[in-house]
């Protein structure tokens, strides 16, 4: 069970990779349309926010309930990851969220935040994955 459960994180968090790594691409599809680019906007955060959840829940459920499985600094590093990403990805939704129509400066803007968002997140959740590759092989913690 805990080790079913473990394996459903490894498996989402690699499934959360591509999705944010296709992330990075999908502003430059559209071009002065904002009406669809909020669309689109609200659709991955909500998938998004999906993913993040049972990311967390497949990583919490072993932690409570497994046998011998302590709380441990990768774990902490995890939920720091966590916890950022979540807050940097609902600060860039509701900016795009609010942001007027017409506005087409802002609306470059915008997409270029959504952009280094996505890189910055790319980055945060391959190097959680660097880290618990060098943690399985005992090379750290
Ligand atoms: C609330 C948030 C989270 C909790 C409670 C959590 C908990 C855990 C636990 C208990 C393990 C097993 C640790 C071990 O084997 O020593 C684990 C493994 C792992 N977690 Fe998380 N995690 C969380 C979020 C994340 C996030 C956001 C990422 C990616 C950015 C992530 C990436 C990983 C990876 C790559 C592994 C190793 C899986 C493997 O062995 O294949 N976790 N997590």
């Amino acid at each position: 069970m805990i080790g079913e459960m473990l394996t459903t994180h490894s498996l989402l968090v690699k499934i959360f990779l591509g999705f944010l790594v296709i992330g990075i691409f999908l502003p430059f599809i559209y071009g002065k349309d904002m009406r669809s680019f909020k669309k689109m906007s609200f659709i991955y955060t909500m998938i998004f926010q999906a993913l993040t959840t049972m990311i967390a829940f497949s990583g919490l459920i072993p932690l409570f309930t497994g046998e011998g499985m302590n709380f441990s600094i990768p774990i902490a590093i995890m939920i720091a990851v966590w916890v950022i990403m979540m807050y940097l990805e609902i600060k860039k939704h509701k900016n795009i969220k609010v942001a007027p129509m017409q506005d087409e400066q802002k609306f470059m803007m915008l997409k270029g935040k959504f952009v280094k968002i996505s890189i910055a997140q790319v980055i945060l959740v391959a190097l959680m994955v660097i880290i618990m590759i060098l943690k399985s092989k005992g090379i750290i913690f």
